[in-house]
């Protein structure tokens, strides 16, 4: 059986890289072989992450993907540091305003949406720019959620958010595979990490045991391990031909009836 790295020479991008799902798969990708450009807006953090891995594999960079200027310059560094870049994870994310309908924040809306829609579209944009003008066969992977496919699955403005980017992600392959390039999106159900931690106020056990007790697939905790390992298998060449594609993590969630069995 080969051993060879799964990313062995790959450079990858990835957004949101100081916690949660985004640092799980910094390590990951760079246990894999990968050279890893880690991005986030929590320096500290990013840059203990980076430390923690080696400076030699993993190099944390502070961009904020609401800012398109510092998203091209965070690839710009990419490319001036490694020579190319292979693999974009666009992860970072944010759960926005919990408001139902009839008091929704509009603020807090857009909020949402300038993080989790219009800062992956700029990674997207200067990822692929970047693929593009060196002819790589690269790879582009988006963190969506369940609340892409389902109402009532997380905050509303979030919700849009998510389901928004199911839609970048199949108008962004629709063009990039004329280049080669393939774009597909994960969707994870519940994971305990600071988002979710924060946003309900409960601690990572009562998180866990929130997504336990809701879960379709029972006997396990979904960790941002799980999720990160589906980041690779995309990121991998064992996806070479998978483009388009919302890879749901969630144990079935989105596709069983939570509330009603037939048997
Ligand atoms: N935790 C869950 O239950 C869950 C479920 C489904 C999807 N997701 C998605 O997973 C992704 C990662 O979230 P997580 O759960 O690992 O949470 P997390 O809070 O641990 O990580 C998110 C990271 O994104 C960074 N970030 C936020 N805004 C940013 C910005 N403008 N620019 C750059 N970085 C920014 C944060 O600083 C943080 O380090 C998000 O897109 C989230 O929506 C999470």
């Amino acid at each position: 059986m080969s051993t060879k790295p799964r990313l062995e020479g790959k450079v990858a991008l990835i957004t949101g890289a100081a916690s949660g799902i985004g640092e799980e798969a910094v390590r990951l990708f760079a246990e894999n072989g990968a050279f890893v450009v880690a991005a986030d807006v929590q320096d500290e953090l990013g840059n203990q992450v980076a430390a923690s891995i080696g400076q030699d594999r993993v190099s944390y960079r502070h961009c904020d993907v609401r800012d398109e200027k510092q998203v091209e310059e965070t690839v710009s560094y990419t490319l001036e540091k490694y020579g190319s870049l292979d693999v974009l994870f666009s992860n970072a994310g944010i759960i926005g305003p919990k408001t139902g309908i009839l008091e929704l924040d509009i603020n807090g809306f857009d909020d949402t949406m300038a993080t989790n829609v219009r800062g992956v579209a700029a990674t997207i944009k200067h990822a692929a720019r970047a693929m593009v003008g060196k002819n790589t066969r690269g790879s582009i992977i988006c963190t969506t959620s369940v609340a892409a496919s389902l109402g009532g699955a997380g905050p509303h403005a979030y919700t849009v958010s998510k389901h928004a980017l199911v839609g970048l992600v199949r108008a962004a392959c629709s063009e990039l595979g004329a280049s080669g390039i393939r774009v597909n999106c994960i969707s994870p159900f519940g994971i305990a990490t600071p988002l979710s931690c924060m946003a309900y106020n409960l601690q990572p056990d009562e998180v866990e045991a929130n997504s336990c007790a809701a879960a379709n697939l029972k006997g396990i905790v979904l960790k941002a391990r799980h999720v990160a390992e589906a980041a690779l298998f995309l990121a991998s060449d064992e996806s070479t031909y998978i483009s388009g594609h919302n890879l749901s993590v969630d144990g079935g969630f989105t596709v069983v009836n939570q509330r009603f069995s037939a048997i």
